[in-house]
């Protein structure tokens, strides 16, 4: 079974792809791109990108451009896919494909959270920039393009469950997913999906397993490397496109790896 969700020449934009999920995204996804797709990758660690570009085969366009998501504005993001379309035009794609991978993480007691300006740091990687990246492919992709759209929101357990310590990441992550509903509400034309890709051997992960606060979170991390249940990049996003073929999902359902397909 083909992926339609990737197939015809395709315009895909991974955030965060230099390492951990979205690097995964960006090779994977890479290799199911028809001749004359363009991909653009955006992260801070330009050579990491350059990396992942060379693993992707060379039927596909790839730019790799250093942007901080934390800063980008809405003329930055427009002007980054604008030269990604080197002189092809928005027609030219039968598909944009945007995933919403860029997340960071930290732990800390929301008493201890008293900076508005942390609060608003982490919510314009997290939240505001996604949001305003949405809008602009939307808008670049308009419906005069009749170009299909695609919109991934790397989403995780914690917009469900609430765990001490991960405030902001949890109150993010619902934000996310609500954000997606509203607009799959908006654009009935758009396939849209948040997928939690379950618990992933990246950097965000030790992270979490070396700086956990929540007690039961800490125990329950331990059991998951005990019995396994780590997986890698690459198991995760190999479920992502089963996830994608199968279609099953409704518009902007929270879809999760541990889920039956
Ligand atoms: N790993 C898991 O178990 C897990 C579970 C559930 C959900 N998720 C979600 O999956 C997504 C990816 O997670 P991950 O584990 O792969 O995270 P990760 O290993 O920490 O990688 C984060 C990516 O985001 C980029 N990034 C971070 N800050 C940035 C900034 N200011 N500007 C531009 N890029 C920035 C990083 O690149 P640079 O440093 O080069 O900028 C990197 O490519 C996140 O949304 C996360 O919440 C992960």
């Amino acid at each position: 079974m083909s992926v339609e969700a990737l197939s015809g020449k395709v315009f895909l934009v991974v955030t965060g792809a230099s390492r951990g999920i979205g690097r995964q995204i960006a090779l994977t996804f890479g290799s199911l791109l028809e001749k004359g797709s363009h991909m653009l990758l955006l992260a801070r660690d330009l050579n990491a990108l350059c990396e992942v570009k060379k693993s992707i085969p060379p039927i596909v366009n790839v730019d790799a451009v250093r942007m901080d998501l934390s800063k980008a504005t809405k003329t930055d993001l427009e002007e980054a896919i604008v030269k990604t379309l080197k002189g092809t035009t928005r027609e030219a794609f039968d598909r944009v494909v945007v995933m919403h991978n860029v997340g960071s993480l930290n732990q800390k007691l929301l008493n201890e959270l008293t900076d508005l300006n942390d609060w608003r740091t982490y919510y314009d990687l997290n939240f505001f920039v996604p949001a305003v990246l949405n809008a602009v492919v939307m808008n670049l992709f308009d419906s005069k393009t009749n170009t299909k759209k695609v919109i991934i929101n790397l989403t995780s357990f914690t917009a469900i469950q609430a765990f001490i310590g991960t405030g902001y990441y949890c109150t993010v992550k619902v934000a996310r997913e609500m954000y997606f509903k509203v607009f799959a509400s908006e654009n009935p034309d758009v396939d849209v999906l948040s997928y939690g890709p379950g618990a992933v051997d990246t950097d965000m992960f030790t992270f979490l397993c070396e700086n956990v606060l929540d007690p039961v979170h800490k125990e329950h991390l331990r059991e998951l490397w005990k019995n396994k249940i780590v997986i890698s990049p690459e198991q995760s996003i190999n479920h992502l496109v089963e996830v994608l073929k199968a279609h099953k999902y409704k518009p902007a359902e929270h879809v999760d790896y541990y889920d039956p397909l």
